[in-house]
């Protein structure tokens, strides 16, 4: 026996890299001397004006020396009746992230494929690989502001089949919504496909209307609470849709893997409907204000429903680069396909007013 043997892992965690996501980690702050308090964040889509008031007090209280309770049950009985849902139909997790990874552990077997439509979140592709899926990917142009071809997408779902179709409702990068008819037709044709919409970003596009209305047995909605709450560094989110999957989905789950701070902060934030409210209407109110100035200066944002949306520049990770020497961190859209955009999210006015700055300070050939 060789010296040097070592146990080898399951060949499909080789067959994909991890995904580049927003924010900037405190290694690459490090690396440019930085500190966190010296950059203001616009590469991340969560809401500025959080975490509501309430939040700080219950974490305080809450019993850290106990587990959690592993049914969540007073956190789902609250989401519950915030959704008008029985409590049978939601399951919560580690953030919406956990729930893609289990969804992906519970129905996918090596060789099935998975459906999405491009440029979309990296961790559908990502989790289907570890599972050695094969990923088929429609992807949006831009001449069509990346909308949705609904008939393309429904053609590649009869000629693959996949065993999940993952949608983000509305879209990252983009922000653009799924059309609804075309999902409720796609769920109705394809009954034995899992239709897995990740509705993170819906409280953020007042316009556009859940995938939960079209109430499927084969359309599973996840949600985030980190992203509208702000309350990312918690991790929270819940899966809502019919039992059976759900089911499916509890039994991949580690144990305890949503903490008591995450579960009392939840039900905190669940309290202040006003608050998100009145949040959210102010920052949709900063979104359009920043998109007329970007217009106004000669600069074409591609039209989104949410609060975020793709800035076409010349090279991204170089705008994104020079930005940061003025404390700006956008999100660089080079892994999303998109090396000539960079994404960037609404703030408050004054700092919104920053971005603005910064940009008319980039070289010209930028
Ligand atoms: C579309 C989408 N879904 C899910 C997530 C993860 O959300 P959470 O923080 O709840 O894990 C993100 C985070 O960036 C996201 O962009």
């Amino acid at each position: 026996m060789s010296l040097h043997a070592s146990p080898s892992p399951r060949p499909a965690i080789f067959a994909t890299a991890s995904v580049p996501h927003g924010a900037i980690t405190p290694a690459e702050l490090e690396r440019l001397g930085l500190k966190a308090e010296q950059v203001l964040d616009f590469s991340v889509n969560i809401n500025p004006y959080g975490p509501p008031p309430g939040v700080r007090e219950a974490l305080l209280a809450a019993p850290i020396a106990r587990y959690p309770d592993p049914e969540a049950l007073a956190l789902r009985r609250a989401l519950a009746h915030h959704l008008d849902q029985p409590v049978s139909r939601i399951l919560v997790g580690n953030g919406a992230s956990e729930l893609i990874w289990l969804t992906a552990l519970a129905f996918l077997e090596a060789g099935d494929r998975i459906l999405i439509a491009a440029p979309t979140y990296g961790e559908y592709a990502r989790a289907a690989r570890i599972m050695a899926a094969h990923v088929i990917e429609w992807r949006a142009f831009p001449q069509a502001d990346f909308a949705m071809d609904p008939e393309a997408f429904l053609g590649l779902i009869k000629a693959h089949a996949p065993k999940i179709i993952f949608l983000c409702h509305p879209n990252n990068p983009t922000g653009q919504p799924v059309p609804l008819a075309a999902l409720a037709r796609g769920a109705d044709e394809h009954p034995h496909s899992l239709f897995v919409v990740d509705e993170a970003y819906l409280p953020f596009a007042p316009t556009v209307r859940s995938a939960l209305t079209l109430d499927r047995p084969n359309i599973l909605v996840l949600r985030s609470v980190t992203k509208a709450y702000a309350l990312a560094g918690l991790r929270l989110g819940y899966a809502v849709g019919p039992e059976p999957l759900v089911a499916a989905l509890k039994r991949m789950q580690p144990p305890w893997s949503v903490n008591v701070m995450a579960q009392a902060a939840g039900l905190a934030a669940l309290g202040q409907s006003r608050w998100l409210q009145n949040t959210l209407t102010r920052l949709q109110h900063n979104a359009r204000n920043l998109m007329h100035t970007l217009r106004d200066m000669g600069r074409c944002p591609h039209p989104s429903a949410t609060h975020y949306a793709l800035l076409p520049v010349g090279d991204a990770s170089r705008v994104r680069a020079a930005l940061l020497r003025q404390g700006i961190v956008v999100r660089d859209a080079t892994s999303f396909g998109l090396p000539h955009y960079i994404r960037i999210a609404a703030r408050t006015p004054a700092e919104n007013a920053r971005l603005i700055h910064a940009l008319t300070q980039l070289p010209s050939d930028l």
